[in-house]
């Protein structure tokens, strides 16, 4: 039974780093997840949550910092949803990484212990390293801590920031953000008070009622190229282009201007698109490449990591001037492109048409000849006629979303066999899943050669991690 109740205050002794950025305390042995704590704190904690076999509850106050606490950058850190680790020191972020896919492997894969590399950080400061940012606007505004001791009155009815962590409806209206850079806060604070001076009421996420809903912002990192995406519940030109105008006087920095029309109730920010000014793309390069990226396309999130990943996933594939390389969720093909000036030829497959056309005007841009792009869900274009048409790999490398690969798609890859095999995921979790499964359908198994997390997302919890296969 519990040995804490909802409501309580307790102290604690903080222990070690647990998932989804909390960390474990124990109170006579039941376990205690926190959000907001470092392992080596002495703490209060305010219990909200209690299940029979653990709880969940929030910092309250710190009595003893760890040595693995540093001062947070942004004043909103303590509550905002973008990063829940900017009080964790970096190195020690990257200990907690290499140390999750360790444990994924462990908990949920039968392979025997597995050699897992320290996380490849980031060479310069850990900031402004997005490229996207999707923010989002709503009729119901979160008031952080600071704001409500302040005694002032706030408009609660509109916001323009990020969610905070576990609320579906409330938005922090940031005011800073130390994640995409200067300009991108710039535009949020400005488009914010362009859209509250005209009386443009903000998305009511509960009630499905509201003109705007998402404002995404796309950098090209190495380019400068700048996009910016109003999403909104239906069309309303004279708004339209006057948001264009005032970006145009206000933003030269903006080079293109994207709508997207979004009715359904969903929060994807997903819909009809329209360019109102420039070409509709932006432009940015991983390694000697450089990638035209519409407002739909997957794009790396942090262009300058990409290119780390994209190293350890070359270097893992070791490849021969022969070899026909398959490069499954390709998105805008960055992978194939990266990778065919050391292969004979590439075949890359992705389900989103536009990231598709993205793929091949990028080889055409680049002078890449020997690459071929192919639309469709992989479960279902990915099957024996498929290989036959294309020709069969030397090696693959999938980079699939957090869901990680349709078992079909494991399935047809234990069928096809490939001697050398890199599979790069953002989800660990969902990556030792698959290999698992490819193992035991695979006769003879494959070997897992080598392990490497890279940090693509600095101040969260989110890893990245390439793991290189070889067939038994
Ligand atoms: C993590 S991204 C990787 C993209 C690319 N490899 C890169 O590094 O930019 C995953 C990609 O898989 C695509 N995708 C998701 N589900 C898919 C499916 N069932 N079939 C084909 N592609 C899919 C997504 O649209 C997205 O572009």
């Amino acid at each position: 039974m519990p040995t804490v109740q909802r409501g309580d205050v307790v102290e604690l002794q903080v222990e070690k780093f647990a998932d989804e950025g909390k960390s474990l305390a124990r109170v006579d042995g039941y376990v205690v997840f926190v959000d907001g704590a470092v392992p080596g704190d002495r703490i209060q904690a305010y219990i909200h949550r209690t299940k029979s076999n653990y709880a969940e509850a929030k910092l309250d106050t710190l009595l003893e910092p760890s040595d693995l606490r540093t001062e947070p950058r942004c004043r909103y850190a303590d509550e905002c949803g973008g990063c829940k680790w900017q009080h964790v020191r970096y190195d020690a972020q990257l200990d907690k990484k290499q140390q999750s896919v360790a444990e994924a492997f462990r908990h949920h894969s039968d392979f025997e212990e597995v050699d897992v590399r320290p996380t490849i950080g980031s060479d310069r400061p850990p900031f402004y390293y997005r490229n996207k940012m999707d923010f989002d606007f709503s009729a119901d505004r979160w008031l952080t801590r600071a704001e409500i001791d302040s005694g002032k009155d706030f408009d609660t009815d509109f916001a323009l920031g990020l969610h905070v962590p576990g609320n579906f409806f409330k938005v922090l209206d940031l005011q800073e953000c130390h994640l995409q850079s200067e300009l991108s806060a710039r535009i949020v604070n400005a488009t914010r008070d362009f859209a509250k001076e005209r009386g443009w009421k903000a998305w009511d996420i509960r009630n499905h009622h509201g003109f705007l809903r998402h404002l995404v912002i796309r950098e090209g990192k190495k380019t400068g190229d700048v996009m910016v995406n109003l999403v909104t519940n239906g069309y309303d030109d004279a708004r339209l282009e006057a948001y264009g105008a005032f970006l145009k006087a206000e933003f030269p920095e903006v080079t293109t201007y994207v709508h997207t029309n979004h009715t359904g109730k969903s929060q994807n920010p997903e819909g009809e698109e329209t360019v109102l000014f420039g070409p509709g793309v932006i432009e940015d390069e991983i390694g000697d490449y450089r990638f035209e990226i519409s407002p739909s396309a997957f794009f790396q999130t942090n262009t300058l990591q990409a290119e780390r990943l994209y190293e350890v996933a070359r270097d893992f594939a070791d490849f021969q001037p022969s070899d026909r390389l398959y490069d499954l969720y390709c998105g805008a093909g960055t992978i194939s492109l990266f990778m065919s000036g050391y292969v004979d030829e590439v075949v890359g497959v992705e389900m989103v048409e536009p990231a598709v056309e993205n793929a091949r005007a990028n080889a055409k841009k680049n002078g890449v000849d020997n690459a071929t792009f192919v639309a469709g869900d992989l479960k279902d274009v990915f099957t024996p006629a498929f290989v036959e048409a294309h020709g069969e790999p030397d090696v693959l490398i999938v980079d699939p979303p957090r869901a990680g690969m349709h078992k079909d798609v494991v399935g047809q890859i234990a069928d096809l066999s490939p001697e050398r095999f890199v599979y790069v995921s953002c989800n660990p979790q969902t990556q030792v899943r698959d290999l698992d499964r490819l193992n035991t359908l695979t006769s003879g198994g494959y070997r897992i050669d080598a392990v490497q997390p890279v940090d693509m997302f600095p101040h969260t919890p989110h890893v990245e991690n390439v793991v290189r296969l070889t067939r038994v």
